[in-house]
């Protein structure tokens, strides 16, 4: 079912104070976390800017800073954006939404997105990455991160705050054709199980998929 977004940033506002507690640093108990934003850091190399979209509190966006990349954080929840900026003043927040990018075609070189589509209904993840594709440059690579299965789990508490939100998982099946559809290539998906005790206990997938560079036939 579809949730409208300014809903959800109004659902998050609830929780962000408790959101940054949680998952500021997270990464550090995710060993496959680490590898794969190596890998995104290695692969951008020095080509900008590079953008965390739905950045929560900014932990993915400050694990990249950390490696080296120009990067800057977008979010639709204004109390989530007040928290990433309190805890990382050195990056730059902006607000912003995934389903309507107010960038131009082609401006960026990276875009990370952990979680941020477990919000999206099917058509909504669809919007999504078109609009992903559409703002990326040619070679700009795309790297984000799902629950999988099926289901849709509704939440009315959410760290410990009164919540009324549904968080969609998705079938790497639906994500795969989903990212070709949009035109994207170099598709790889790699799937893991959940880590006991460091987080709910989903199994897991990272995604990255390169928007292609069209060559000019002479
Ligand atoms: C599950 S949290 C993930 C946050 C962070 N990336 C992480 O890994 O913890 C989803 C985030 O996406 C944001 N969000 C949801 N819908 C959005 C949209 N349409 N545009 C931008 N951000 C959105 C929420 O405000 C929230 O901060």
């Amino acid at each position: 079912m579809i949730q409208n977004p300014s809903k959800v940033a109004n659902e998050y506002d609830l929780v962000a104070e408790e959101y940054a507690a949680t998952f500021t640093g997270e990464h550090e108990k995710k060993p496959k976390d680490q590898e794969v934003l190596h890998r995104f850091s290695k692969e951008i190399g020095g080509r900008r800017p590079v953008w965390d979209f739905g950045c929560g509190p900014g932990q993915t966006t400050k694990y990249l800073k950390d490696l080296g990349i120009e990067i800057s954080g977008l979010d639709l929840s204004e109390k989530i954006l007040e928290e990433a900026r309190k805890i990382h003043p050195e990056i730059h927040f902006r607000k912003g939404n995934i389903l309507d990018l107010e960038f131009e075609n082609d401006t960026i070189a990276g875009v990370v997105a952990f979680y941020a589509i477990v919000h999206f209904a099917e058509e909504q993840v669809v919007t999504a990455f078109r609009e992903i594709f559409r703002v990326l440059q040619p070679g700009g690579i795309f790297l984000f991160t799902y629950h999988i299965g099926e289901e849709t789990i509704h939440l009315d508490v959410f760290l410990g705050k009164k919540i009324n939100i549904d968080f969609m998982f998705f079938t790497t099946d639906f994500i795969f054709s989903c990212l070709k559809e949009n035109g994207f290539e170099k598709i790889e998906i790699i799937e893991r199980e959940p880590y006991p005790g460091v987080e709910y206990e989903s199994r897991r997938a990272y995604a990255f998929a390169i928007k292609p560079v069209v060559r000019k036939s002479l």
